[in-house]
């Protein structure tokens, strides 16, 4: 019996790149899934082609609009008990700050800040009344390090693990896990969904996620992180993955060095 066994698992991000895989690798455990993301007939699709598809659920909501999402997820949810809630959904962004709206930066912080704090707060009163829980949220290496053309992106990530550390403080002698990911470059479509100056999508892929670890052995590593309920977790390959060991030990020099990238 896994850790998995017979838990309803609240997945956002569900009808692509890493939450797409992630669907996948879950289903093969005896879980029941909720599968979140602005696209109905996308998760469908999804749902349809799982092993027990009949035991999944849809839930479309847009995170980017969390107050709207939360009232919309409460309606639909009911009296449905969350055992681990996977905050996923997210965009990335592709521009310089000379070059950003204003309402690019509150778009990244809606989607990739807001939305994990606003279904984190939907769960958490009944995880905390049933002593058991878990969420898991999708940082990013970007969370710990920012880099050119993501200064919205990377605020947002590193606001989300602000966030999962003060959660996990406060829930922990309520027997609820928090584990954080921090994938490197995974090869999915973010780059060509980033957000650019005006808020229009790059429309493009990067090499540099194109040449990342798959979609497929980044939803095993976070399936792995979260049955084994570790805090944090970096996943990816290659320097994307070690950059944020790289720079506990020598901060000036990844600085440095992306500041010459
Ligand atoms: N790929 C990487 O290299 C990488 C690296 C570090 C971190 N991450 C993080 O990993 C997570 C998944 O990204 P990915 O690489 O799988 O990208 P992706 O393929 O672009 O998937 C993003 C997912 O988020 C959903 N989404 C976007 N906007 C939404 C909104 N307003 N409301 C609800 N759902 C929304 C999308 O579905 P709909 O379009 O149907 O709404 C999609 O399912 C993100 O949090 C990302 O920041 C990715």
């Amino acid at each position: 019996m896994s850790y998995l066994t017979d838990k309803t698992i609240w997945l956002t991000g569900a009808s692509s790149g890493i939450g797409l895989a992630l669907a996948r690798e879950l289903a093969n455990y005896d879980v029941r899934l909720i599968l979140t993301s602005r696209r109905e007939d996308a998760l469908e699709e999804v749902r349809k082609s799982l092993p027990n598809s009949d035991k999944h659920q849809v839930l479309a909501l847009d995170l980017s609009q969390p107050e709207e999402a939360m009232a919309a997820a409460t309606k639909a949810l009911g009296d449905t008990q969350i055992d681990i809630l996977i905050n996923n959904a997210g965009v990335s962004q592709r521009s310089l700050i000379l070059d950003t709206d204003l309402k690019v930066y509150r778009q990244l912080m809606e989607i990739d800040y807001f939305g994990v704090v606003a279904l984190t707060k939907l769960v958490l009163p009944s995880m905390v009344a049933r002593q058991s829980g878990h969420i898991v949220t999708v940082s990013s290496v970007a969370g710990k390090i920012g880099t050119k053309l993501r200064s919205g992106y990377s605020g947002a990530k590193y606001a989300v693990l602000g966030f999962m550390d003060s959660l996990r403080a406060e829930v922990a002698a309520d027997k609820i896990s928090c584990t954080s990911i921090l994938p490197g470059f995974i090869n999915t479509p973010v780059a060509h969904n980033s957000l650019t100056g005006d808020g229009s999508a790059l429309g493009e892929p990067d090499q540099d996620n194109a040449s990342g670890m798959s979609a497929e052995d980044c939803a095993k590593a976070i399936v792995k992180a979260i049955t084994a309920r570790k805090d944090e977790v970096v996943v990816g390959k290659g320097l994307s993955k070690l950059a944020p060991l790289i720079q506990r030990i020598s901060p000036s020099y990844v600085r440095r060095m992306i500041a010459k990238l």
